[in-house]
């Protein structure tokens, strides 16, 4: 049985207080669901929500880490600083930093590899562009983002990868995959796994599906057999709409 696991990624939004604020109302809110739920707020306000929800089932992850261990990176930020904060997750390759940021599938990779190897555990995003999906290219870029992000992955180490499946027409656009579309993108992804890894290891797999997640569309996405919980973006923002979403099956 795979347990449902929620997360909000906070993208750029949020200050110390604010981030603090919000994680506060959702300790109390959720506490102890009996999902998996984390949090990814920006770099800035990690301390402070790591120490807001400490002691709650809730896990604090961040948006983006380095692909090396320290030196001359400006701007950048190491896994051992996430560690070091108390983060125990990190998203890789969202279509974010892939489109608007240029990360190349190789880089992703190498953060992968990276942040497994340091001990954060990885959510790591993929999704085709609305082009690729009205050209029938949907299955190609799954496959491909997969083959790429998870190259040099033994089946240990992928036991502490989430994936998240988001399709990249659908992120903040309002428009959500229908469940069935959505539905077919993940048992692409379990098949993919199921192909490179094991059954054991594609049956195990968490997928969440990300997209315009909300209040009143979680219940159906939930319900589809491959579909193992959500990557929120803009829905994550709010306590009254992040609590409901975490507690979809309440
Ligand atoms: P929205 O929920 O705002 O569409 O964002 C999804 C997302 O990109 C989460 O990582």
């Amino acid at each position: 049985m795979r347990k449902p696991f929620i997360a909000g990624n906070w993208k750029m939004h949020k200050t110390v207080a604010e981030a603090r604020a919000l994680a506060t109302e959702l300790r109390d809110g959720i506490g102890n669901a009996p999902h998996r739920v984390a949090v990814a707020p920006p770099f800035t306000a990690l301390a402070g929500v790591v120490e807001a929800l400490e002691g709650t089932g809730i896990e604090v992850a961040a948006q983006n880490m380095a692909a090396a261990l320290e030196g001359a990176h400006t701007g950048e930020i190491s896994a051992s600083m996430l560690l070091d904060l108390g983060v125990k997750l990190v998203i890789l390759g969202h279509s974010e930093r892939r489109h608007v940021y240029g990360e190349s599938d190789e880089l992703i990779n190498t953060k992968v590899l990276l942040a497994l190897e340091q001990g954060l555990e990885v959510i790591l995003c993929i999704g085709e562009t609305l082009e690729e999906r009205e050209s029938g290219k949907l299955k190609d870029v799954v496959v491909h983002q997969i083959d790429s992000g998870l190259r040099g992955l033994d089946e240990k180490a992928l036991g502490r990868v989430t994936i998240a499946y988001e399709p990249v027409w659908a992120i903040g656009t309002g428009k959500t995959a229908t469940p069935d579309d959505a539905e077919e993108a993940h048992r692409i992804v379990r098949g993919r796994i199921g192909e490179l890894y094991s059954a054991q290891a594609a049956e195990s797999m968490i997928i969440q599906y990300g997209g315009s997640v909300k209040p009143n569309n979680v219940k159906g996405l939930m319900a589809e057999a491959d579909i193992d919980g959500a990557l929120v973006g803009g829905a994550s923002l709010k306590a009254a709409d992040f609590i409901p979403i975490a507690r979809f099956d309440q």
